[in-house]
């Protein structure tokens, strides 16, 4: 069964659309046919990180105006054979389009797709509130900082309000030195906060800053670790146990996040 899961966080810049390019990217790898949604529409980055930027021809403006079909507007990634980008418009705003034919876009995609990923904009405004009121799931993605889990917090509120109840908790940029030195909150201070089950870490690693800004996904290079975090998170989003780290120096979170 199709499945269409938000990308989401309080706070800005905690890596939801690095996250949702990579997750794209394993998903694929792992033999899903995957959609990835730009909803960031103020500011359409997906193309830009994906190397796909050029190969934009058409937007939903063009499909509302019948210029074009919605399957006309798929961008095919240069990659992967089964991952397309829905592209986001700058001059359209994602909440001012009709809610029941957004709803209609995404069932009609769900006949072709098995995983629909939405890179939602930052904060609780409109734009948020349209992209998880499309979905029955969400990756709540978070860095180990005060902010960012009670600006999270917040959002698993409102997400909880408006029906989606399959929440994920996603840890990017982790650091185990921060956490070791006391610099940053730790997993359990995380799930304390959220008290939703955790999907999975992605490590701080400066090679994920340097592909999106080659438009090279990180994930498509195996021999990062950063690659092995997304090929975990599939399993578990698929609901296989695997290992949370590698690197087990703490057996007690292990047992709690599995
Ligand atoms: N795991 C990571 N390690 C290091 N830098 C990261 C990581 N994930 C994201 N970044 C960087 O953080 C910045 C914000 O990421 P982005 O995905 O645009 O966040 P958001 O979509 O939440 O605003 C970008 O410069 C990106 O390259
Ligand atoms: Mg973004």
């Amino acid at each position: 069964m199709s499945r269409t899961i938000v990308v989401t966080s309080g706070k800005g810049g905690v890596g939801k659309s690095s996250i949702s390019i990579n997750l794209g990217y394993a998903l694929a790898s792992a033999g899903h046919k995957v959609c990835l949604i730009d909803a960031d529409f103020g500011l359409k980055n997906l193309d830009v990180m994906m190397g796909l930027e050029n190969r934009v021809i058409y937007d939903l403006k063009d499909v509302i105006a019948n210029k074009c079909s919605l399957n006309q507007i798929l961008v095919k990634d240069k990659r992967m054979d089964s991952l397309f980008l829905l592209p986001a418009c700058k001059s359209l705003s994602f909440e001012n389009l009709n809610i029941d034919y957004m709803m209609k876009m995404i069932e009609h995609l769900k006949e072709d797709f098995d995983f629909i990923l939405i890179d939602s904009p930052a904060g609780i405004e409109k734009g948020f509130q349209y992209a998880s009121g499309l979905c029955q799931e969400a990756i709540i993605v978070v860095t180990l900082d005060v902010v960012s889990l009670r600006d999270a917090d917040r959002v698993v509120g409102l997400l909880l309000k408006q029906g989606v109840t399959q929440l994920h908790m996603l840890v990017n940029k982790y650091n185990d030195d921060d956490i070791h030195k006391g610099r940053c909150l730790n997993l359990k201070d995380a799930y304390d906060i959220l008290s939703i089950p955790l999907l999975g870490i992605v490590y701080d690693d400066h090679l994920m800053i340097e592909a999106n800004n080659k438009g090279m996904p990180a994930y498509m290079n195996k021999t990062l670790s950063i690659s092995q975090c997304f090929d975990r998170i599939v399993k578990r989003l698929q609901g296989i146990e695997v290992p949370f780290q590698k690197n087990k120096k703490k057996p007690l979170l292990e047992r709690i996040f599995k």
